[in-house]
């Protein structure tokens, strides 16, 4: 057979999805793979309905459909508070990772340097595998995944064409201040990079923290690629719906890119979501108490339980410290892959290996997601409460 391309040889296999299928072997609780497990607004499946007999059933704009544009830039200047240009400034896309995709191929040369936080969402590997661009990790320090402003100044120094920042984060929870914001726009104007932000936990929020769009800071709208998408706002991560706004100068050429990757997001579900556009402050509200209440539940039954964690002030994961248990004799040498699979085999719960978004080498931590019902995050802390027991009968036997 004639050879593959080089690049697909440095894809790895996605550790989420493999623990997903182990979790799914095992009939475990699947808390690695992120999705919620419920649907989004009755409001909007009704308008799916509606739209099932009225269409739009054939492509939509390619770069997105004229009220679905429209919708999203009053919700844009709505929650953002700067003006955009519906005709220009969006291109409507196959969910955050084509937003992401898309944004690296418009602004990125094979070779060009990348700014990546790391722990980061590991599709950011993968985009820049497909653009040609070579990542430089800054460390986002736990427990407070602080980054050094120094360490972030050296690495643009080395010439680089665009700064990532998934804000909140994926996983780390952690949701950029203003000031962190201000001081990578500073850097990035000094250094003349672009700053592609990730910000489909935008409405994901735990008081006080509050979501600041990099993009409606002072003097940095025409370097800001905000991608993010409708995947978790509207709980419709299988819609597939997201989108880059930006200086019409760039997302001129980002739709290009767009149009030649997939020609266009699916016409009826922008037409039924432009329902979720509109919903008032009050159903973000809503959203954000849901999930503080997800956030807290799940929380206070690890403290119960004397599982170290994290406090994410955004997004909906959490990082469980499980260094304790590697410094067992019967762990020793274990990686966090190995402990989530055993985990997985013993108190039937999945969780992500936390290496696995680490560009440094940490092993010792794991993370949970919590955008699920309340029975099953019950559930998984029952099972979690058993592994004291399940631990000490392994030690016992080591
Ligand atoms: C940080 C981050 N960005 C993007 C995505 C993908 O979003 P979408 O479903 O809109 O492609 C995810 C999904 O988990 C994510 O966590």
């Amino acid at each position: 057979m004639p050879k593959l391309s080089d690049r697909v040889s440095t894809f790895t296999d996605s550790v989420i999805r493999r623990m997903t299928r182990i979790a799914n072997a095992h009939n475990a609780l699947n808390l690695s793979q992120g999705f919620p497990d419920f649907d989004p607004p009755a409001e909007i499946t009704a308008a799916l309905s509606r739209v099932a007999l009225t269409g739009p059933h054939q492509y939509a704009t390619t770069w997105g459909a004229d009220n679905f544009r429209r919708a999203l830039a009053a919700k844009q200047e709505r929650f953002a508070g700067y003006s955009v240009n519906p005709d220009t400034d969006i291109v409507v896309t196959c969910g955050g990772t084509e937003a992401m995709m898309a944004a690296m191929l418009t602004v990125c040369n094979p070779g060009d340097r990348v700014i990546v936080f790391s722990p980061f969402y590991e599709n950011y590997g993968a985009d820049a595998i497909l653009s040609g661009a070579e990542p430089i990790f800054i460390p986002l320090t736990p427990p407070e995944y602080a980054f050094d402003p120094a360490a972030l100044e050296e690495a643009f120094k080395q010439g680089v064409k665009a700064i990532i920042v998934c804000n909140p984060s994926n996983p780390c929870g952690k949701v950029f201040t203003s000031e962190e914001l201000a001081l990578i726009g500073r850097l990035a104007t000094k250094y003349d990079a672009f700053i592609i932000t990730d910000e489909v936990y935008e409405h994901i929020l735990y008081a006080p923290h509050k979501h600041t769009y990099a993009a409606a800071l002072p003097g940095l709208r025409d370097r800001v690629l905000c991608c993010s998408s409708l995947s978790k706002t509207y709980s419709m991560t299988g819609w597939r719906l997201g989108y880059i706004i930006g200086p019409a100068e760039v997302i001129e050429y980002a739709r290009k890119v767009h149009d030649f990757l997939t020609v266009g997001a699916a016409a009826p579900l922008q037409e039924a979501a432009v329902t979720g556009l509109l919903l008032p402050k009050s159903y973000y509200e809503d959203l954000r108490e849901l999930y503080t209440r997800k956030r807290d539940y799940l929380i206070k039954g690890l403290d119960e339980i004397g599982l170290k964690h994290n406090t994410p002030q955004g997004s909906y994961f959490v990082m469980v410290d499980i260094s304790d248990f590697l410094a067992l004799d019967c762990f020793r040498g274990w990686s966090d892959l190995r402990f989530c699979e055993w985990m997985i085999q013993t108190v039937g719960v999945a969780a992500v290996p936390g290496s696995s978004f680490f560009r440094e080498n940490v092993n010792h931590l794991i993370r949970f997601h919590f955008a699920r019902g309340e029975d099953t995050l019950k559930e998984a802390l029952t099972r979690l409460a058993r592994l004291e027991h399940e631990v000490a009968a392994r030690q016992k036997g080591a």
